[in-house]
């Protein structure tokens, strides 16, 4: 029987099936306990997580038995997977199976910050009836998708994308434009310069690495269509918020909507305010209560498989 120990939320169903065959520690705030938590992975033949543990460091070190990560999402940035190289530690993601939650998130703020009316509800029911001032918002059909990233997430995002009547175009650094996976999902490939320049809509599904870091900065962010819209999904490092700020209050960007910021949980009285036409998210976008059983499910089978 090995000690397996879960710092942050995952499905219970999923946990039952890991204490029918083992020592299981389940409590979702250890993560917010760094001395309990270094003291609990002492004895951790098995760390799960989420994206807020920092495996690295001093958690790493204490983590003097674990031969196993499990990791309750894909981005792998919160681990320092070259130490863990190093130690013999396997970590494991659960690919694809938060992806729809994620490429539905995209779709839906595309669409809401697109047409910019669906924030009248408080106006309406005060009897204000701002048809008006409401009336030039945007459709997304026939409109041009920039996917930066085109791993699991951009190319489903493509996918439902190009089923409403988008076009879609991707920039990928590791997939060039002989890639057969271009033509199999009908999406043209193009440079970053070229699909910065061109869309309407751009969404960004790339891993938070040197090379993306501050990817979409002042520059970039100039050099996008004016009254086009940009969404991060991917990681908050990816985008320079200040100079989005300056971007959506110029009135250069349309619109926005973040799920991850540079500093999570985000401190209160932020960059953000007063930004017209934004939408702000806790890191939910690939969270729903289907991703959450599967991502929980796929994680509890992997780990049991490498404990067996
Ligand atoms: N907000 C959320 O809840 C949430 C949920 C899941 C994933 N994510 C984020 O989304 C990212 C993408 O997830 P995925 O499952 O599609 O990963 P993936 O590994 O399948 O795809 C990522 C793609 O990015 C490409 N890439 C890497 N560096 C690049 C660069 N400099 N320029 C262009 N492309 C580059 C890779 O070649 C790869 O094809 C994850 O790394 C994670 O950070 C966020």
């Amino acid at each position: 029987m090995s000690r397996i120990v879960i710092t942050e939320f995952m499905d219970e169903r999923a946990v039952a099936q890991l204490r029918a065959k083992h020592d299981v520690l389940y409590d979702p705030k250890l993560v917010d306990d760094a001395p309990r938590l270094h003291a609990e992975a002492a004895g951790a033949d098995v760390i799960v997580v989420r994206n807020r543990t920092q495996v690295r460091g001093e958690l790493l070190a204490a983590l003097v038995k674990c031969r196993v990560v499990g990791r309750l999402g894909v981005g792998l940035d919160n681990i320092d997977l070259a130490a863990c190289e190093v130690r013999g530690i396997k970590v494991i993601p659960a690919t694809g199976a938060n992806a729809l939650s994620v490429a539905e998130y995209v779709i839906a703020t595309a669409m809401l910050l697109m047409r910019g009316a669906y924030q009248s509800t408080a106006d309406v029911t005060a009897g204000k009836w701002p048809r008006n001032a409401l009336s030039s918002g945007r459709e997304i059909g026939g409109k041009t998708l920039g996917l930066v990233g085109f791993g699991s997430i951009g190319q489903l995002t493509a996918k439902l994308a190009r089923g409403i009547g988008m076009h879609v175009i991707a920039h990928d650094a590791m997939i060039d434009s002989s890639n057969a996976v271009f033509t199999q999902t009908g999406v043209a490939c193009a440079s970053l310069d070229e699909l910065t320049a061109s869309a309407d809509v751009i969404s960004l599904h790339v891993p938070l690495v040197a090379s993306t870091r501050k990817l979409f900065d002042a520059t970039r962010i100039a050099a996008m269509k004016p009254g086009a819209v940009l969404i991060n999904s991917a990681r908050g490092g990816v985008v320079d918020e200040a100079a989005l700020v300056a971007a959506l209050k110029s009135g250069h960007l349309g619109g926005a909507a973040l799920d991850v910021f540079e500093a999570e949980p985000m401190p209160a009285g932020g960059v953000f305010a007063g930004c017209p036409n934004l939408v702000l998210t806790p890191h939910i976008a690939g969270v729903s209560g289907e991703s959450n059983e599967r991502v929980s499910f796929m994680i509890a089978q992997r780990v049991l498989e490498e404990l067996a």
